[in-house]
Protein backbone atom coordinates (compact mmCIF):
# COMPACT_ATOMS: atom_id res chain seq x y z
CA UNK A 1 0.00 0.00 0.00
CA UNK A 2 1.22 3.87 -0.33
CA UNK A 3 0.13 7.02 1.46
CA UNK A 4 0.76 10.31 0.82
CA UNK A 5 2.94 11.82 3.24
CA UNK A 6 2.22 15.49 4.99
CA UNK A 7 5.42 16.86 2.19
CA UNK A 8 3.15 15.46 -1.08
CA UNK A 9 5.40 12.66 -1.54
CA UNK A 10 4.15 9.12 -1.91
CA UNK A 11 5.88 6.17 0.33
CA UNK A 12 4.87 2.39 0.26
CA UNK A 13 4.42 1.09 3.13
CA UNK A 14 5.08 -2.38 5.16
CA UNK A 15 1.78 -3.93 5.59
CA UNK A 16 2.44 -6.56 8.35
CA UNK A 17 4.10 -6.62 11.88
CA UNK A 18 7.70 -8.58 11.94
CA UNK A 19 7.20 -11.25 14.67
CA UNK A 20 10.29 -13.71 13.57
CA UNK A 21 13.10 -12.13 12.74
CA UNK A 22 16.47 -14.28 10.92
CA UNK A 23 19.72 -12.06 11.69
CA UNK A 24 21.97 -10.89 8.65
CA UNK A 25 25.51 -9.32 8.81
CA UNK A 26 27.12 -7.08 6.22
CA UNK A 27 30.61 -8.35 5.84
CA UNK A 28 33.57 -6.42 5.79
CA UNK A 29 34.42 -5.31 2.00
CA UNK A 30 37.72 -7.67 2.29
CA UNK A 31 35.82 -10.33 2.81
CA UNK A 32 33.24 -9.70 0.28
CA UNK A 33 36.31 -9.40 -2.20
CA UNK A 34 37.65 -12.99 -1.30
CA UNK A 35 33.89 -14.15 -1.34
CA UNK A 36 33.24 -13.35 -4.79
CA UNK A 37 36.73 -14.31 -6.09
CA UNK A 38 36.01 -17.63 -4.82
CA UNK A 39 32.62 -17.94 -6.05
CA UNK A 40 34.01 -17.40 -9.47
CA UNK A 41 32.37 -13.58 -9.86
CA UNK A 42 29.19 -15.62 -9.67
CA UNK A 43 26.69 -14.60 -7.27
CA UNK A 44 25.38 -17.66 -7.60
CA UNK A 45 28.07 -19.53 -5.78
CA UNK A 46 28.46 -17.22 -2.79
CA UNK A 47 27.44 -18.92 0.74
CA UNK A 48 24.63 -16.53 2.58
CA UNK A 49 26.75 -16.24 5.50
CA UNK A 50 29.47 -13.68 3.24
CA UNK A 51 25.80 -11.94 2.00
CA UNK A 52 24.23 -9.19 3.51
CA UNK A 53 20.51 -8.52 1.72
CA UNK A 54 19.66 -11.70 -0.81
CA UNK A 55 18.22 -10.08 -4.14
CA UNK A 56 19.01 -13.11 -5.93
CA UNK A 57 15.56 -14.13 -6.51
CA UNK A 58 12.34 -14.40 -4.83
CA UNK A 59 12.26 -17.93 -4.91
CA UNK A 60 11.81 -20.12 -1.97
CA UNK A 61 12.79 -16.22 -0.37
CA UNK A 62 9.44 -14.62 0.22
CA UNK A 63 8.65 -13.92 4.18
CA UNK A 64 5.39 -16.77 5.38
CA UNK A 65 2.85 -15.48 7.06
CA UNK A 66 1.65 -16.87 10.74
CA UNK A 67 -1.11 -18.48 9.23
CA UNK A 68 0.94 -20.68 6.50
CA UNK A 69 3.61 -21.81 9.30
CA UNK A 70 0.56 -22.81 11.40
CA UNK A 71 -1.38 -24.49 8.68
CA UNK A 72 2.36 -26.41 8.27
CA UNK A 73 1.49 -28.25 11.37
CA UNK A 74 -1.73 -29.48 10.36
CA UNK A 75 -0.36 -31.48 7.19
CA UNK A 76 -1.65 -35.01 6.67
CA UNK A 77 1.00 -37.08 5.81
CA UNK A 78 0.37 -40.40 3.84
CA UNK A 79 1.58 -41.62 -0.14
CA UNK A 80 -1.88 -41.47 -1.34
CA UNK A 81 -5.47 -39.60 -0.49
CA UNK A 82 -3.62 -36.77 1.82
CA UNK A 83 -6.62 -34.86 2.99
CA UNK A 84 -3.63 -31.87 2.64
CA UNK A 85 -4.24 -32.53 -1.36
CA UNK A 86 -7.89 -32.61 -1.22
CA UNK A 87 -7.58 -29.25 1.21
CA UNK A 88 -5.23 -27.94 -1.98
CA UNK A 89 -7.63 -28.71 -4.35
CA UNK A 90 -10.28 -26.83 -3.22
CA UNK A 91 -8.57 -24.18 -3.03
CA UNK A 92 -7.47 -24.03 -6.59
CA UNK A 93 -11.09 -24.06 -7.12
CA UNK A 94 -12.11 -21.46 -5.13
CA UNK A 95 -8.81 -19.43 -6.19
CA UNK A 96 -8.74 -19.73 -9.71
CA UNK A 97 -11.98 -21.74 -10.33
CA UNK A 98 -10.37 -24.86 -11.93
CA UNK A 99 -11.27 -28.06 -10.88
CA UNK A 100 -7.89 -30.41 -11.42
CA UNK A 101 -4.75 -29.52 -9.83
CA UNK A 102 -1.82 -31.23 -9.59
CA UNK A 103 1.30 -30.74 -7.08
CA UNK A 104 4.58 -30.61 -8.38
CA UNK A 105 7.71 -29.89 -6.44
CA UNK A 106 8.30 -26.48 -8.39
CA UNK A 107 7.46 -24.41 -11.10
CA UNK A 108 10.33 -25.86 -13.48
CA UNK A 109 8.94 -29.57 -12.41
CA UNK A 110 5.83 -28.31 -14.20
CA UNK A 111 7.20 -27.20 -17.25
CA UNK A 112 9.36 -30.35 -17.52
CA UNK A 113 5.76 -32.57 -17.29
CA UNK A 114 3.85 -30.06 -19.96
CA UNK A 115 6.95 -30.60 -22.23
CA UNK A 116 7.02 -34.19 -21.81
CA UNK A 117 2.94 -34.54 -22.53
CA UNK A 118 2.81 -32.02 -25.14
CA UNK A 119 6.13 -31.03 -26.95
CA UNK A 120 7.26 -33.27 -29.98
CA UNK A 121 10.47 -33.43 -31.78
CA UNK A 122 9.45 -30.27 -34.49
CA UNK A 123 7.05 -28.80 -32.73
CA UNK A 124 6.65 -25.07 -31.33
CA UNK A 125 6.00 -23.41 -28.42
CA UNK A 126 5.38 -20.01 -28.63
CA UNK A 127 5.92 -17.32 -25.79
CA UNK A 128 5.03 -13.70 -24.93
CA UNK A 129 8.92 -14.61 -23.54
CA UNK A 130 11.05 -17.62 -22.96
CA UNK A 131 11.91 -18.32 -18.78
CA UNK A 132 15.28 -20.24 -18.92
CA UNK A 133 14.00 -23.45 -17.20
CA UNK A 134 10.70 -23.15 -19.72
CA UNK A 135 13.03 -22.93 -23.03
CA UNK A 136 15.29 -25.86 -21.39
CA UNK A 137 12.73 -27.81 -20.92
CA UNK A 138 10.88 -27.63 -24.72
CA UNK A 139 14.12 -27.55 -26.10
CA UNK A 140 15.11 -31.30 -24.49
CA UNK A 141 12.17 -32.39 -25.64
CA UNK A 142 13.11 -31.87 -29.24
CA UNK A 143 10.90 -28.70 -29.55
CA UNK A 144 11.87 -24.78 -30.68
CA UNK A 145 10.32 -21.80 -28.50
CA UNK A 146 9.75 -18.82 -31.06
CA UNK A 147 9.50 -15.24 -28.87
CA UNK A 148 6.15 -13.66 -30.15
CA UNK A 149 6.18 -10.39 -28.24
CA UNK A 150 5.99 -6.51 -29.60
CA UNK A 151 9.12 -4.28 -30.87
CA UNK A 152 9.49 -2.19 -27.92
CA UNK A 153 8.97 -5.13 -24.71
CA UNK A 154 12.93 -4.61 -25.02
CA UNK A 155 13.23 -1.18 -24.96
CA UNK A 156 14.21 -0.56 -21.33
CA UNK A 157 13.10 3.01 -20.75
CA UNK A 158 9.72 3.06 -21.68
CA UNK A 159 6.32 4.25 -20.67
CA UNK A 160 4.57 1.12 -22.37
CA UNK A 161 2.56 -0.15 -19.06
CA UNK A 162 1.95 -3.90 -20.70
CA UNK A 163 5.74 -5.10 -21.98
CA UNK A 164 4.75 -8.18 -21.52
CA UNK A 165 1.97 -8.45 -24.22
CA UNK A 166 1.84 -11.10 -26.90
CA UNK A 167 2.10 -9.45 -30.42
CA UNK A 168 -1.33 -10.99 -31.89
CA UNK A 169 -0.12 -10.27 -35.87
CA UNK A 170 3.10 -12.38 -34.81
CA UNK A 171 1.10 -15.12 -33.33
CA UNK A 172 -1.35 -15.17 -36.41
CA UNK A 173 2.11 -15.38 -38.78
CA UNK A 174 3.35 -18.45 -36.99
CA UNK A 175 0.33 -19.97 -37.49
CA UNK A 176 0.54 -19.27 -41.06
CA UNK A 177 4.54 -20.11 -41.56
CA UNK A 178 4.33 -23.16 -39.02
CA UNK A 179 0.56 -24.41 -39.38
CA UNK A 180 -1.16 -24.81 -35.97
CA UNK A 181 -1.67 -28.46 -35.59
CA UNK A 182 2.92 -27.94 -35.30
CA UNK A 183 2.27 -25.56 -32.06
CA UNK A 184 1.93 -27.51 -29.79
CA UNK A 185 0.69 -24.26 -26.98
CA UNK A 186 0.94 -20.79 -26.65
CA UNK A 187 2.73 -19.74 -23.32
CA UNK A 188 2.08 -16.63 -21.24
CA UNK A 189 4.51 -15.99 -19.04
CA UNK A 190 2.55 -13.38 -16.17
CA UNK A 191 4.95 -10.35 -15.00
CA UNK A 192 7.32 -11.70 -17.64
CA UNK A 193 10.43 -12.17 -15.81
CA UNK A 194 13.59 -11.61 -17.96
CA UNK A 195 12.63 -8.26 -19.61
CA UNK A 196 12.25 -6.91 -16.55
CA UNK A 197 8.72 -8.33 -14.59
CA UNK A 198 6.86 -6.78 -17.25
CA UNK A 199 3.17 -7.84 -17.31
CA UNK A 200 0.48 -8.27 -20.09
CA UNK A 201 -2.98 -6.65 -19.90
CA UNK A 202 -6.55 -8.72 -20.02
CA UNK A 203 -7.29 -7.20 -22.84
CA UNK A 204 -3.87 -9.20 -24.35
CA UNK A 205 -4.59 -12.24 -22.91
CA UNK A 206 -8.04 -12.12 -24.17
CA UNK A 207 -7.04 -11.68 -27.84
CA UNK A 208 -4.84 -14.44 -27.28
CA UNK A 209 -7.13 -16.70 -26.22
CA UNK A 210 -9.50 -15.72 -29.39
CA UNK A 211 -6.94 -16.53 -31.81
CA UNK A 212 -5.82 -19.80 -29.84
CA UNK A 213 -9.29 -21.13 -29.88
CA UNK A 214 -9.86 -20.56 -33.60
CA UNK A 215 -6.34 -22.90 -34.42
CA UNK A 216 -7.50 -25.25 -31.19
CA UNK A 217 -3.89 -24.15 -29.92
CA UNK A 218 -3.75 -24.17 -25.96
CA UNK A 219 -3.16 -21.20 -23.67
CA UNK A 220 -0.66 -22.42 -21.10
CA UNK A 221 -0.73 -19.83 -18.29
CA UNK A 222 2.81 -19.15 -16.05
CA UNK A 223 1.33 -18.02 -13.02
CA UNK A 224 4.48 -17.78 -10.79
CA UNK A 225 3.75 -14.46 -10.56
CA UNK A 226 0.16 -14.22 -11.23
CA UNK A 227 -0.77 -11.73 -8.20
CA UNK A 228 1.53 -9.20 -9.04
CA UNK A 229 0.28 -9.15 -13.06
CA UNK A 230 -3.20 -8.99 -11.65
CA UNK A 231 -2.37 -6.06 -9.67
CA UNK A 232 -0.55 -4.42 -12.51
CA UNK A 233 -3.97 -5.05 -14.55
CA UNK A 234 -5.89 -3.48 -11.83
CA UNK A 235 -3.64 -0.41 -11.80
CA UNK A 236 -3.18 0.38 -15.20
CA UNK A 237 -5.55 -1.33 -17.33
CA UNK A 238 -8.59 1.32 -16.72
CA UNK A 239 -11.59 -1.03 -17.28
CA UNK A 240 -10.63 -3.12 -14.32
CA UNK A 241 -9.58 -0.31 -11.37
CA UNK A 242 -12.67 -1.37 -9.57
CA UNK A 243 -11.99 -5.16 -9.81
CA UNK A 244 -10.38 -7.24 -6.90
CA UNK A 245 -7.22 -9.29 -7.37
CA UNK A 246 -9.14 -12.07 -7.14
CA UNK A 247 -11.91 -11.40 -9.80
CA UNK A 248 -8.95 -10.37 -11.86
CA UNK A 249 -7.34 -13.71 -11.48
CA UNK A 250 -10.44 -15.45 -12.11
CA UNK A 251 -11.37 -13.62 -15.52
CA UNK A 252 -7.69 -14.34 -16.67
CA UNK A 253 -8.52 -17.90 -15.83
CA UNK A 254 -11.36 -18.62 -17.54
CA UNK A 255 -9.12 -17.64 -21.12
CA UNK A 256 -6.51 -20.13 -20.38
CA UNK A 257 -6.55 -24.21 -20.55
CA UNK A 258 -3.80 -24.79 -18.31
CA UNK A 259 -2.29 -22.97 -15.68
CA UNK A 260 0.99 -23.63 -13.68
CA UNK A 261 3.39 -21.95 -11.31
CA UNK A 262 6.03 -22.21 -9.13
CA UNK A 263 4.86 -21.55 -5.42
CA UNK A 264 8.02 -20.74 -4.51
CA UNK A 265 7.34 -17.29 -5.53
CA UNK A 266 3.05 -16.64 -5.53
CA UNK A 267 2.50 -19.05 -2.93
CA UNK A 268 5.72 -18.04 -0.17
CA UNK A 269 5.91 -21.95 -0.22
CA UNK A 270 8.27 -24.44 -1.65
CA UNK A 271 6.60 -26.05 -4.69
CA UNK A 272 4.38 -26.03 -7.71
CA UNK A 273 1.43 -26.74 -9.16
CA UNK A 274 -0.27 -27.42 -12.37
CA UNK A 275 -4.22 -26.95 -12.86
CA UNK A 276 -6.81 -27.39 -15.30
CA UNK A 277 -10.44 -27.59 -16.28
CA UNK A 278 -10.04 -29.89 -19.07
CA UNK A 279 -10.00 -33.49 -17.65
CA UNK A 280 -8.40 -34.62 -21.59
CA UNK A 281 -5.33 -32.49 -20.96
CA UNK A 282 -5.11 -33.43 -17.20
CA UNK A 283 -5.40 -36.96 -18.10
CA UNK A 284 -2.46 -36.69 -20.71
CA UNK A 285 -0.35 -34.83 -18.02
CA UNK A 286 -1.18 -37.27 -14.87
CA UNK A 287 0.65 -40.75 -15.78
CA UNK A 288 4.19 -38.87 -16.21
CA UNK A 289 3.01 -36.77 -12.41
CA UNK A 290 4.53 -40.43 -10.64
CA UNK A 291 7.33 -40.90 -12.59
CA UNK A 292 9.03 -37.96 -12.40
CA UNK A 293 7.46 -36.45 -9.11
CA UNK A 294 5.66 -38.64 -6.94
CA UNK A 295 1.57 -39.74 -6.40
CA UNK A 296 -0.86 -37.52 -7.53
CA UNK A 297 -1.54 -36.30 -4.24
CA UNK A 298 1.86 -35.07 -3.40
CA UNK A 299 3.79 -34.54 -6.46
CA UNK A 300 6.95 -34.47 -5.06
CA UNK A 301 6.08 -32.09 -2.27
CA UNK A 302 5.78 -32.20 1.46
CA UNK A 303 2.42 -32.18 2.93
CA UNK A 304 3.33 -29.34 5.01
CA UNK A 305 4.07 -27.57 2.42
CA UNK A 306 1.36 -28.45 0.58
CA UNK A 307 -0.70 -26.72 3.38
CA UNK A 308 1.64 -23.42 3.12
CA UNK A 309 1.10 -23.45 -0.42
CA UNK A 310 -2.69 -23.46 -0.07
CA UNK A 311 -2.98 -21.07 2.49
CA UNK A 312 -0.33 -18.98 0.40
CA UNK A 313 -2.40 -19.16 -2.80
CA UNK A 314 -5.48 -17.63 -0.79
CA UNK A 315 -3.24 -15.19 0.43
CA UNK A 316 -2.18 -13.52 -2.34
CA UNK A 317 -5.77 -12.57 -3.05
CA UNK A 318 -5.30 -9.96 -0.32
CA UNK A 319 -4.24 -6.52 -2.66
CA UNK A 320 -1.49 -6.12 0.07
CA UNK A 321 -0.01 -9.29 -0.36
CA UNK A 322 -0.15 -8.92 -4.34
CA UNK A 323 1.29 -5.38 -4.16
CA UNK A 324 3.58 -6.02 -1.13
CA UNK A 325 7.37 -6.32 -3.68
CA UNK A 326 5.76 -4.37 -6.42
CA UNK A 327 4.97 -0.67 -4.56
CA UNK A 328 9.07 -1.38 -2.65
CA UNK A 329 10.25 -2.03 -6.31
CA UNK A 330 8.61 1.18 -8.16
CA UNK A 331 10.07 3.15 -5.20
CA UNK A 332 13.46 0.89 -5.88
CA UNK A 333 13.27 2.04 -9.04
CA UNK A 334 12.25 5.94 -9.11
CA UNK A 335 14.68 6.65 -6.54
CA UNK A 336 17.84 5.34 -8.37
CA UNK A 337 16.00 6.90 -11.64
CA UNK A 338 16.37 10.24 -9.79
CA UNK A 339 20.25 9.18 -8.91
CA UNK A 340 20.76 8.95 -12.91
CA UNK A 341 21.45 5.04 -12.58
CA UNK A 342 19.85 3.21 -15.52
CA UNK A 343 16.86 0.94 -15.10
CA UNK A 344 14.14 -1.15 -16.43
CA UNK A 345 10.83 1.28 -16.59
CA UNK A 346 8.00 1.22 -15.88
CA UNK A 347 9.07 -0.74 -12.78
CA UNK A 348 7.67 -4.08 -13.27
CA UNK A 349 7.43 -6.72 -10.30
CA UNK A 350 9.65 -9.23 -8.52
CA UNK A 351 12.43 -7.08 -8.93
CA UNK A 352 14.12 -4.02 -9.49
CA UNK A 353 16.40 -4.38 -13.10
CA UNK A 354 19.25 -2.10 -13.70
CA UNK A 355 20.33 -2.11 -17.59
CA UNK A 356 23.87 -3.36 -17.64
CA UNK A 357 24.50 -1.67 -20.94
CA UNK A 358 23.48 2.23 -20.41
CA UNK A 359 25.32 1.41 -16.76
CA UNK A 360 28.60 0.18 -18.75
CA UNK A 361 28.64 1.57 -21.98
CA UNK A 362 32.26 1.15 -22.38
CA UNK A 363 31.69 -3.13 -22.11
CA UNK A 364 30.65 -5.21 -24.98
CA UNK A 365 28.03 -8.14 -24.63
CA UNK A 366 31.22 -10.54 -25.08
CA UNK A 367 32.66 -9.13 -21.72
CA UNK A 368 29.35 -9.88 -20.00
CA UNK A 369 28.20 -6.58 -18.71
CA UNK A 370 25.59 -7.54 -16.37
CA UNK A 371 27.63 -10.63 -14.77
CA UNK A 372 30.14 -7.75 -14.04
CA UNK A 373 27.99 -5.36 -12.61
CA UNK A 374 26.33 -8.09 -10.44
CA UNK A 375 29.81 -9.11 -9.14
CA UNK A 376 30.75 -5.64 -8.81
CA UNK A 377 27.56 -4.67 -6.86
CA UNK A 378 27.95 -7.35 -4.31
CA UNK A 379 31.99 -5.98 -4.13
CA UNK A 380 30.59 -2.67 -2.86
CA UNK A 381 27.45 -3.64 -1.04
CA UNK A 382 27.13 -7.17 0.05
CA UNK A 383 24.04 -7.58 -1.44
CA UNK A 384 23.49 -10.16 -3.75
CA UNK A 385 21.64 -9.92 -7.14
CA UNK A 386 21.38 -12.27 -10.34
CA UNK A 387 22.74 -11.57 -13.69
CA UNK A 388 20.27 -12.14 -16.36
CA UNK A 389 21.65 -11.26 -19.22
CA UNK A 390 24.10 -13.43 -22.04
CA UNK A 391 26.00 -15.54 -19.26
CA UNK A 392 22.18 -16.43 -18.83
CA UNK A 393 21.98 -17.40 -22.19
CA UNK A 394 23.72 -20.60 -23.17
CA UNK A 395 25.90 -20.93 -26.60
CA UNK A 396 23.97 -22.25 -29.45
CA UNK A 397 24.93 -26.03 -31.01
CA UNK A 398 27.70 -24.72 -32.65
CA UNK A 399 29.39 -23.18 -29.92
CA UNK A 400 28.92 -20.21 -30.82
CA UNK A 401 28.16 -17.33 -28.53
CA UNK A 402 24.48 -16.05 -28.26
CA UNK A 403 24.07 -12.34 -26.68
CA UNK A 404 21.01 -12.24 -25.04
CA UNK A 405 18.33 -8.95 -26.24
CA UNK A 406 18.92 -7.45 -22.70
CA UNK A 407 21.52 -7.33 -19.92
CA UNK A 408 20.22 -6.91 -16.99
CA UNK A 409 21.03 -7.10 -13.03
CA UNK A 410 18.25 -8.24 -11.22
CA UNK A 411 17.82 -7.41 -7.59
CA UNK A 412 15.00 -9.04 -6.69
CA UNK A 413 12.24 -8.08 -3.53
CA UNK A 414 10.97 -11.09 -1.94
CA UNK A 415 7.75 -10.34 -0.78
CA UNK A 416 7.58 -8.94 2.97
CA UNK A 417 11.66 -9.65 3.82
CA UNK A 418 13.37 -6.48 3.34
CA UNK A 419 12.52 -3.11 4.43
CA UNK A 420 12.78 0.47 3.08
CA UNK A 421 16.15 1.45 5.17
CA UNK A 422 17.85 -1.79 3.12
CA UNK A 423 16.08 -0.06 -0.42
CA UNK A 424 17.70 2.89 0.70
CA UNK A 425 21.31 1.79 1.35
CA UNK A 426 20.78 -0.37 -1.99
CA UNK A 427 20.14 2.84 -3.81
CA UNK A 428 23.33 4.44 -2.24
CA UNK A 429 25.66 2.21 -3.00
CA UNK A 430 24.54 1.28 -6.61
CA UNK A 431 24.47 5.36 -7.06
CA UNK A 432 28.10 5.31 -5.70
CA UNK A 433 29.20 2.81 -8.39
CA UNK A 434 27.23 4.53 -10.78
CA UNK A 435 29.57 7.48 -10.46
CA UNK A 436 32.68 4.54 -10.37
CA UNK A 437 31.41 3.08 -13.21
CA UNK A 438 34.12 3.16 -15.41
CA UNK A 439 36.57 1.25 -13.06
CA UNK A 440 34.50 -2.11 -14.11
CA UNK A 441 35.58 -4.05 -16.50
CA UNK A 442 34.52 -7.11 -17.84
CA UNK A 443 34.43 -10.94 -16.99
CA UNK A 444 35.49 -14.12 -19.16
CA UNK A 445 34.57 -17.13 -18.70
CA UNK A 446 37.51 -20.03 -17.02
CA UNK A 447 35.04 -23.03 -16.32
CA UNK A 448 31.89 -23.28 -18.49
CA UNK A 449 29.25 -25.97 -18.24
CA UNK A 450 27.21 -26.88 -21.28
CA UNK A 451 23.54 -26.21 -20.24
CA UNK A 452 21.94 -23.45 -17.81
CA UNK A 453 25.61 -22.30 -17.45
CA UNK A 454 24.91 -19.21 -15.67
CA UNK A 455 24.14 -21.33 -12.44
CA UNK A 456 27.63 -23.07 -12.10
CA UNK A 457 30.01 -21.05 -14.62
CA UNK A 458 33.05 -19.56 -13.11
CA UNK A 459 34.86 -15.91 -14.69
CA UNK A 460 37.56 -13.89 -13.85
CA UNK A 461 37.73 -10.00 -14.17
CA UNK A 462 39.98 -8.58 -16.82
CA UNK A 463 42.85 -6.97 -15.88
CA UNK A 464 42.25 -7.19 -12.09
CA UNK A 465 39.23 -4.56 -12.27
CA UNK A 466 38.50 -5.60 -9.33
CA UNK A 467 41.55 -4.47 -7.14
CA UNK A 468 41.10 -1.15 -8.47
CA UNK A 469 37.04 -1.01 -7.58
CA UNK A 470 38.07 -2.44 -4.34
CA UNK A 471 40.72 0.47 -3.26
CA UNK A 472 38.26 3.35 -4.53
CA UNK A 473 35.65 1.95 -2.13
CA UNK A 474 37.78 1.42 1.16
CA UNK A 475 38.89 5.37 0.23
CA UNK A 476 35.48 6.61 0.32
CA UNK A 477 33.60 4.31 3.35
CA UNK A 478 36.82 2.22 4.91
CA UNK A 479 36.57 -1.40 5.99
CA UNK A 480 32.65 -1.95 5.70
N1 LIG B 1 8.50 -19.56 -14.49
C1 LIG B 1 8.91 -18.34 -14.11
C2 LIG B 1 8.30 -17.13 -14.71
C3 LIG B 1 9.90 -18.21 -13.13
O1 LIG B 1 10.29 -17.01 -12.77
C4 LIG B 1 10.45 -19.39 -12.57
C5 LIG B 1 11.50 -19.31 -11.58
C6 LIG B 1 9.99 -20.63 -13.01
C7 LIG B 1 9.01 -20.68 -13.97
C8 LIG B 1 10.56 -21.91 -12.47
O2 LIG B 1 10.09 -22.09 -11.19
O3 LIG B 1 12.14 -22.04 -9.73
O4 LIG B 1 10.00 -23.06 -8.92
O5 LIG B 1 11.34 -24.18 -10.66
N2 LIG B 1 12.10 -18.27 -11.29
C9 LIG B 1 13.13 -18.09 -10.28
C10 LIG B 1 13.71 -16.71 -10.38
C11 LIG B 1 14.16 -19.14 -10.29
O6 LIG B 1 14.70 -16.47 -9.70
O7 LIG B 1 13.18 -15.85 -11.07
P1 LIG B 1 10.94 -22.89 -10.06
Amino acid sequence: MNVILSTGKSIPLEMHKVRIIQKTTLPPLVQRKKAIAEAGYNTFLLRTNDVFLDMLTDSGTNAMSDNQLSAMMIADDAYAGSESFYRLSETVKEVFGLSYAMPVHQGRAAEHLLAKAFVKPGTIVLMNYHFTTSRAHVELAGGKVIEIFHDDALQTRSDNPFKGNLDLSKFQEAIDTHGAENIAYVRMEATTNLIGGQPFSLGNLRAVKQLAEKYSIPVVFDGSLIAENAYFIKTREKEYAEKSIHEIILEMMQLVDILYLSARKCAGARGGLIATNHKNLYDQLLPWLPVYEGFATYGGMSTKEIEAMRVGLTEMLNIDVASSAVDFVRYFVEKLEESGVPVVTPAGGLACHIDAQRFLPHLPQSAYPAGALAAAFYLVSGIRGMERGTISTDRDADGKEIFADLELLRLALPRRVYTMSHVEYAVDRLSWLHKHRKLIGGLRFVEEPPVLRFFFGKLQPDNGWEDKLYQAYLKDFGAI
